[in-house]
């Protein structure tokens, strides 16, 4: 039985007032708050535990080593990879997709190569790939969306081939909602003999996610919007991938053997996991992960889809406002306009009945172009989000709509 009210008692920040109006959150999609037992658990191992991990000969280190290791284990486990060994720590998904551009792509992209992306990518999985093609002369190419922002696989296929050596595609945009079917896609481009890079930053939120089963050779996600900290995040790459890739960053505990002359450098992950990493984040989201896992992600997953449908419906009623990404299947973000009302001032509103909306291009700006508009307002649900919130979020959007 999911209790969403019960769950809530678990996220303090959300009994905070908001301009003297209940905390209307709906900024889930950029980052998501924190349960009690993630800020508890950090908070336990800097009062009791913490020390520097993989370097003390001492009681602190063994400790501290031995709950990050295990954050790593939760983590391969919650995406089922085959083994921890497959899952790097970094400091957000951004550097994970710029990990693989600058070890996997710099080593493995040539002239006359392709790389195949979709329309609704972050800058984060477009901006690498751009500035790698400007550096390496390989064709960067890019799939198109229906007009309502749905995936069509047509058009994937059109624009894949033979050259294709690396398809890197969003598992859920984070403007339009839209859920790219990541086993289909993987499929068809291993068929042609090309790598998969998912990033799954939005869609681990949302749904059960195995690597295994989807078969992708890359999967980036960060632990901010997993209800962890910020300032952790993930690779997951195939063992066979990452063995082969070179490291991008020198340093401490990546290298195996150094001398004035020469360095040779350990294995995967360590390699590349330079310098003192994020210990207390990556156990926070391990303990995040183990927090959804407790709910149960396929919960999580049924009371967001009610959800969807729920606020669909809702914002239907509002004059003027059109919904931007409206795919049948569609994850829990609602990008939209209001006629005559710009994002900004709208938010404005919203903010002063406290609710929290994104406005602007949300990282992904050709996509806020490509489907019509300069600017548009997010509002984005996360586990702890209530059919409340929604009323409250509606009235502020009446409210706003009257007052313009
Ligand atoms: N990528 C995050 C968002 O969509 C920050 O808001």
């Amino acid at each position: 039985m999911y209790d969403v009210y019960e769950i809530r008692k678990d996220f303090p920040i959300l009994s905070e007032k908001i301009n003297g109006k209940p905390n209307t959150f709906l900024d889930s999609a950029a980052s998501a708050q924190k349960p009690r037992q993630v800020i508890e658990k950090m908070n336990e191992v800097y009062f009791k535990q913490y020390a520097n991990v993989h370097r003390g000969s001492y009681l602190l280190s063994e400790e501290s080593t031995e709950e990050y290791e295990e954050a790593r284990r939760i983590v391969a486990n919650f995406i089922n990879a085959k083994s921890d060994k497959e899952i790097v720590f970094t400091r957000n998904a951004t550097e994970s997709i710029n990990l693989v551009a600058a070890c996997w792509g710099r080593k493995n992209l040539h002239q006359g190569d392709e790389v195949l992306i979709s329309e609704a990518e972050h800058h984060a999985n477009l901006v690498p790939w751009q500035v790698l093609r400007d550096e390496l002369g390989f064709t960067l190419k890019i799939f198109k969306l229906g007009d309502d922002g749905s995936y069509i696989h047509e058009e994937f296929l059109k624009q894949l081939s033979d050259k294709t050596k690396l398809v890197a595609v969003t598992g859920m945009s984070n403007i339009l909602g839209t859920v790219f079917p990541l086993k289909e896609i993987t499929k068809a481009a291993h068929q042609k003999g090309a790598l998969v890079l998912a990033d799954a930053c939005q869609l681990i939120v949302h749904q059960k996610v195995d690597v295994q089963d989807i078969g992708c050779d890359f999967m980036a996600f960060s632990g901010h919007k997993t209800y962890g900290p910020s300032g952790i995040g993930v690779l997951y790459g195939r063992y066979e991938c990452l063995e082969k890739m070179p490291p991008y960053q020198f340093g401490g505990e990546m290298v195996d053997k150094v001398s004035y002359e020469h360095t040779t450098f350990d294995v995967p992950p360590a390699r590349f996991e330079a310098g003192t990493p994020a210990i207390v984040q990556a156990i926070g989201m391990g303990r995040a992960l183990r927090y959804m896992q407790d709910l149960g992600v396929e919960n999580i997953e049924a009371h967001e889809a009610e959800l969807v449908e729920y606020t669909t419906t809702r914002l239907a009623e509002v004059k003027g406002l059109k919904i931007i990404g409206t795919a049948k299947g569609k994850g829990g973000v609602f990008s939209f306009n209001v006629e005559g009302i710009h994002p900004q001032d709208l938010a404005f509103i919203l903010d002063k009945e406290g609710v929290a909306v994104r406005t602007g291009h949300h990282c992904a700006e050709p996509l806020v172009h490509r489907m019509g508009f300069e600017s548009v307002a997010r509002a984005s649900l996360g586990l702890y989000t209530t059919k409340e919130d929604i009323d409250n979020f509606i009235k502020a959007l009446h409210k706003a709509v009257s007052f313009f």
